[in-house]
């Protein structure tokens, strides 16, 4: 039995919750009982002297101090935008690196990551939570199985309650980049196809600080796959009836919908319908929560030389490819054409 101890940096809305979720794994990881204890920094020190206590970690005043502790695997969880160093200093230690989704803030300041990573022989992981997803492995499963035919139809749904601070949003790369991708990435990882052209528009209805900022509350991308298939892509700041995320795959012979449950942040216009009849939503934690815990414990798998890894550097720069050809055709108006890697463009 080996015991491993993970570094995390950055402790602020989701590494809060990864440090929760590794703080769960100890002991719980499977039937040998794997011992796994967190190390965490954040340039906040104080904040995150006060969420190690809480989880009885450790805490250290700087990543390559935590690095220099003998971390067995790197969690980066700060901004996109620290992304690329944190993992260079990751993969510079030899050890693997969980990194929270994007690489980087476009593709072309991922492109070097992506070389660094393999010309290191790095192990990096990237937070596509949704690929842990009970509801969309089992969309995946049925689809691969032939159960719903050919697919004429893809609508993926995510929407936040409220927006993010505005100083989050700033630093964003956009709402494409920071939410829709989650979306590119998991249609891409269900159907196995690559998305070839994106046209997309956005509107800034609620507080003008977003558009302040350069970005927008709500946008819809229509979709074109290379077999010609079409889909929409739509996200919003503003769902006030709960954390909305959702996939409706309509195929020739059945459909089915991720994320359709009594919880679905939805009401029924037709009389008498009591479904869903709980609680939505408030937050992506909570509507993921499984999915990040499952991608943890991956994590420490892939560590252990158990797995595979779930998500390479090379299917979250793919599915930001998207992204950002969403964003260039909300700043153009006109449909862009998505650049594929020279290994799927051929
Ligand atoms: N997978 C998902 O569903 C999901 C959801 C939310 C955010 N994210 C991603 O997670 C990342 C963080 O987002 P967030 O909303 O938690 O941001 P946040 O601003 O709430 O938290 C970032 C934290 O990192 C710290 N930090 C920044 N630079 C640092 C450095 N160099 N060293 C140490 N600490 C540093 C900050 O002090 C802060 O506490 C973003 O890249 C975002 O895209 C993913």
């Amino acid at each position: 039995m080996k015991d491993v101890i993970l570094g995390l940096v950055g402790v602020g809305r989701i590494g809060v919750m990864h440090a929760k979720n590794i703080a769960a794994l100890n002991g719980a990881l499977n039937p040998e009982g794997i011992n796994v204890s967190l190390l965490l920094t954040d340039v906040a020190a104080d904040h995150a002297r006060g969420i190690a206590a809480g989880l009885g970690a450790g805490f250290l005043p700087s990543v390559e101090e935590l690095i220099a502790a003998g971390v067995d695997g790197l969690v980066i969880a700060t901004g996109t935008g620290t992304h690329p160093e944190l993992i260079k200093a990751g993969v510079d230690a030899g050890i693997p690196v969980f990194c929270e989704k994007p690489v980087a803030m476009n593709v072309a300041d991922a492109l070097p990551v992506l070389d660094y990573i393999r010309d290191n022989n790095g192990v990096v992981q990237i937070g596509h939570q949704r690929r842990f997803d009970h509801g969309y492995l089992e969309a995946k499963r049925a689809y691969q199985a032939g159960e719903l035919g050919w697919i004429h139809s893809l609508r993926a749904v995510t929407c936040d309650m409220a927006p993010p601070p505005v100083e989050f949003l700033a630093s964003s790369g956009g709402l494409f980049r920071d939410c829709s991708v989650h979306d590119f990435d998991i249609l891409r990882w269900l159907t196995g196809r690559e998305i070839v052209e994106v046209y997309a528009k956005g509107s800034n209805n609620g507080d003008p600080a977003i558009g302040a900022v350069g970005d927008v509350d709500t946008a819809l991308a229509l979709v074109t796959f290379d077999d010609g298939t079409v889909g929409t892509v739509s996200a919003t700041r503003y769902n006030g009836a709960g954390h909305d995320v959702r996939l409706e795959i309509q195929g020739s012979s059945r459909s089915l919908m991720v994320g359709l449950d009594e919880q679905t942040a939805m009401a029924s216009a037709e009389a008498g319908i009591a479904f869903p009849a709980g609680e939505p939503h408030r937050t992506f934690a909570e509507r993921f929560d499984q999915a990040y815990r499952s991608e943890m414990a991956a994590f420490v798998e892939l560590i252990l030389g158990r797995r595979g890894n779930p998500c390479t550097p090379e299917d979250a720069v793919a599915a930001s490819r998207v992204a950002d050809a969403a964003q260039e055709s909300l700043a153009t108006g006109v449909p862009v054409k998505v650049v594929l890697a020279a290994a799927n463009a051929g």
